[in-house]
Order: structure tokens, then C-alpha cells, then sequence
């Protein structure tokens, strides 16, 4: 049986590469998929890799994975600091939850200080630049793989 992952990302994420690229740097959210893809190479695991700057659409697709996906990586972007609304349907998704910052937000304003969405992450990868990305997958994956070892609870 294959393990599913949800990879989303929120608004200005499109702009990776591109945009503050001093605290971004300047990999592209293309180049991110990518190599989350090759990560996945010889592992039975399908993957969505999505981005919006919208709240519903990311809300929409939460919902999506409460049927979909074994767990979600997510990069709320501004919506980490804003979102009740995205706390409240990652609370209806029983997966496992990894939160991924690109860039340490503890050591930036005070307002990226609090995430609304830590509250329910299982993890939180916070300053790694995008490598945030790969490390919080290869601990999802080795988690779902372990899981689908486990013999059925009787
Ligand atoms: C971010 C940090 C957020 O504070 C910011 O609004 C973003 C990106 C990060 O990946 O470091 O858009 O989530």
C-alpha cells in the first residue's frame, strides 16, 4: 500500500527565487519540488506539491487531505501568524503534521514570533533555508514507512 504526502505552501511561496532572496535565498519553489520528487525516488509514496496564496484554497485542500494523505508539510507563509481557520482544519486532519519555515522567524519580528499552526505540527523545522523542506520529508516518510511496517493493531 503506498503512503501519501501533502506538501502546501501559502501565499508569496510562488515568488521563491525571487522575492527577499537574503532571507529566502534564491532556489525556486520549482527547484523545491524537485528535489522533494527525487527524494521520493524507489519510495512508494505519492505526492501533491501545491501553492496558493489563498486561505481557502490551502483550507480546501486540508480538507482534501483528511481522506488523501498520510501526512501534510506545510508553509503557511503569513498565514502561520494570521490563521485560525487553517489551525482549525489541520485539527480536523489526523495525519501527521510537519510545519516548515525557510527562514528562522523566531530570529525575525516579533509579529512571525507566534504560529497559530504549532499548536497542532507534530514537528517544526524552522531556519534550515529550503533543505527545511528535505529534512521534514525524510522524517515524514520514515514515519508513514514505519507505520505501514507495523502489523494491524488486533
Ligand atoms: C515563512 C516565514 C513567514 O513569516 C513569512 O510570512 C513567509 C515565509 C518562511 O518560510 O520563512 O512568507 O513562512
Amino acid at each position: 500500500m503506498a503512503g501519501s504526502i501533502y506538501i502546501l505552501n501559502g501565499p508569496n511561496l510562488n515568488l521563491l527565487g525571487q522575492r527577499q532572496p537574503e532571507i529566502y535565498g534564491y532556489e525556486t519553489l520549482a527547484d523545491v519540488e524537485q528535489s522533494c520528487r527525487d527524494m521520493l525516488t524507489g519510495h512508494d509514496m505519492a505526492l501533491r506539491f501545491l501553492q496558493s496564496n489563498a486561505e481557502h484554497q490551502i483550507i480546501d485542500w486540508i480538507h482534501e487531505a483528511r481522506t488523501q494523505a498520510d501526512a501534510i508539510i506545510i508553509n503557511p507563509a503569513a498565514f502561520t501568524h494570521t490563521s485560525v481557520a487553517i489551525l482549525d482544519a489541520l485539527n480536523a486532519f489526523e495525519g501527521l503534521v510537519v510545519e516548515v519555515h525557510i527562514s528562522n522567524v523566531h530570529k525575525r519580528e516579533p509579529f512571525r514570533h507566534h504560529s497559530y499552526v504549532s499548536g497542532r505540527a507534530d514537528a517544526v523545522m524552522a531556519g534550515f533555508g529550503v533543505e527545511g523542506y528535505s529534512l521534514a520529508l525524510r522524517h515524514v516518510v520514515g514515519k508513514i514507512a514505519r507505520k505501514m511496517a507495523a502489523p494491524a493493531s488486533a
